[in-house]
């Protein structure tokens, strides 16, 4: 009988892609086979994120409901991946007994042996060590589907900005080496794959080894990635402001392949709170970043991650990130109330606003966002746009959804037979963020 995978992932992109690698490496070892239902699993992996309070909270409600699954089945194995294992390590099988094994995310790759071991001694197995790029050398390729998927090109974080859990739970910054890049991408594209995102916590940090013993950077990797004849279209996530070299600027205006979307995070637009978090920019600089961008890619769609709250904000820092929001006229975005971290300096810094204060300053900030968003949308009513089928429509069994290269959602009229390709769609005008279109043209 085949074994089953129950795989349940909290936060963000590099979490959903490293649930992608748990799956293909348990697939790959030992033929197991993913399954959405809870109930029918033989194996259940929790793949957490500690970035804010809640996200972690929310592990251990679930894995009081895992442990009932497991009443009812003593041979269910429960394993706990992700930052929060990464930070509590042993303190999880302490807390929750029924836990057999947690392992961080750089080493999911060892989840066979992990396992196997748990299985072998009876006993839980813990393993959240860093052991440096082993992780990338013992993945499997990618399997992909529908014409996109993202590739991993360095790991962790060394920027320390003092709200964020990141270089302790993820380690520092690690870049996988540019031919292991490449040949990924290669293979990818061999089947099919035309649009790429370059993944990582700080992509624009990227510091590849050469086969010859050089090092290049990320401005040179995306060049060669976009060269590639079967990559069509290529993105990247999640990029720091103060790793915006102008050689990374110049290529939106040399390299058509790039995506006019930038994901760019600038937390908060007064100069002190940008200090006390430790980001290493002004908002004027980070508004002369946007200039030259634009400059270089008229049109380009920027979006960013706002944190309200931090300690000591006061009304008029709060001010100066709304000012920074028009300014800048930024595009889909996310905002957070400021989430002390353990172990992080923010955390230890005093704070005397209040919880009513900071919702109200959250609420404001999402509602300007929102309406931008809305703006932004209309701008592309009556407008034709490629956009790569990635699905069925949710909604609709009968409609295609698409994204544009704004990184929007775009539901029409088609056949399945387009899922992989790009096409191109007439918006329709009255939609909102999630767009509706008509099929204009098959390219
Ligand atoms: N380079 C990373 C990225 O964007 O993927 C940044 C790390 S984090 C996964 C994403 C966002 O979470 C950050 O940009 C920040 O806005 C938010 N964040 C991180 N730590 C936080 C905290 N302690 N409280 C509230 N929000 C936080
Ligand atoms: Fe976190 Fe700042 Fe790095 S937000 S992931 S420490 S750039």
């Amino acid at each position: 009988m085949l074994t089953k995978l129950y795989i349940k992932t909290y936060g963000c992109q590099m979490n959903e892609y490293d649930s992608d690698k748990m799956a293909d490496v348990l697939h790959a070892c030992v033929g197991m086979v993913q399954t959405d239902k809870p109930e029918e699993a033989d194996i259940m992996l929790f793949n957490t994120c500690s970035i804010r309070e809640k996200a972690e909270e929310k592990v251990f409600s679930d894995l009081g409901r895992a442990r009932a699954l497991k009443q009812a089945n003593p041979n269910l194995l429960i394993g706990v991946g992700g930052c929060v294992a990464s930070q509590e390590g042993e303190a999880i099988v302490k807390r929750a007994p029924y836990v057999d094994v947690v392992f961080g995310p750089q080493t999911l790759h060892r989840l066979p042996q992990l396992i196997a071991a748990r299985r072998a001694s009876g006993r839980p197995q813990v393993d959240i060590s860093f052991p440096e790029i082993e992780k990338f050398d013992h993945v499997p390729v990618s399997q992909t589907s529908h014409g996109t998927a993202f590739v991993s090109i360095m790991e962790g974080c060394s920027k320390y900005c003092t709200f964020c859990v990141v270089p302790y739970t993820r380690g520092e910054e690690v870049s996988r080496p540019f031919a292991d890049v490449m040949r990924e991408v290669e293979s990818l594209a061999a089947q099919g794959v035309g649009e790429i995102t370059l993944l990582g916590q700080n992509v624009n940090a990227y510091q590849g080894e050469t086969e010859d013993g050089d090092t290049v950077d990320f401005a040179f990797l995306v060049q060669a990635v976009a060269a590639l004849p079967g990559v069509q279209r290529l993105r990247y996530t999640t990029s720091h402001p103060r790793e915006m070299s102008q050689r990374l600027i110049d290529l939106y205006a040399t390299t058509p392949k790039l995506a006019a979307h930038l994901h760019l995070p600038v937390q908060s637009g007064s100069d002190r709170v940008l200090m006390a978090m430790k980001r290493g920019y002004t908002a004027l600089e980070y508004k002369s970043i946007v200039r030259k961008l634009r400059a270089a890619r008229p049109g380009i769609s920027i979006s960013s991650d706002f944190i309200v709250g931090f300690p000591g904000e006061t009304e008029a820092d709060f001010e100066a990130t709304m000012r920074l929001i028009d300014e800048v006229g930024f595009d889909a975005s996310f905002s957070f109330i400021f989430s002390p971290r353990p172990g992080t300096p923010a955390a230890e810094m005093a704070d005397d606003t209040s919880e009513e204060t900071k919702q109200a300053r959250l609420s404001r900030l999402k509602a300007r966002l929102q309406e931008l968003d809305q703006q932004i949308s209309e701008t592309m009513w009556g407008s034709v746009q490629r956009v790569l089928v990635e699905n069925i429509s949710r909604k609709n069994a009968q409609e295609l959804a698409g994204r544009t290269e704004n990184n929007r959602v775009v539901n029409f009229a088609g056949s399945p037979g387009m899922l992989g390709r790009y096409v191109d769609v007439r918006i329709l005008p009255g939609s909102a963020h999630t767009l509706r279109g008509e099929l204009v043209m098959q390219p």
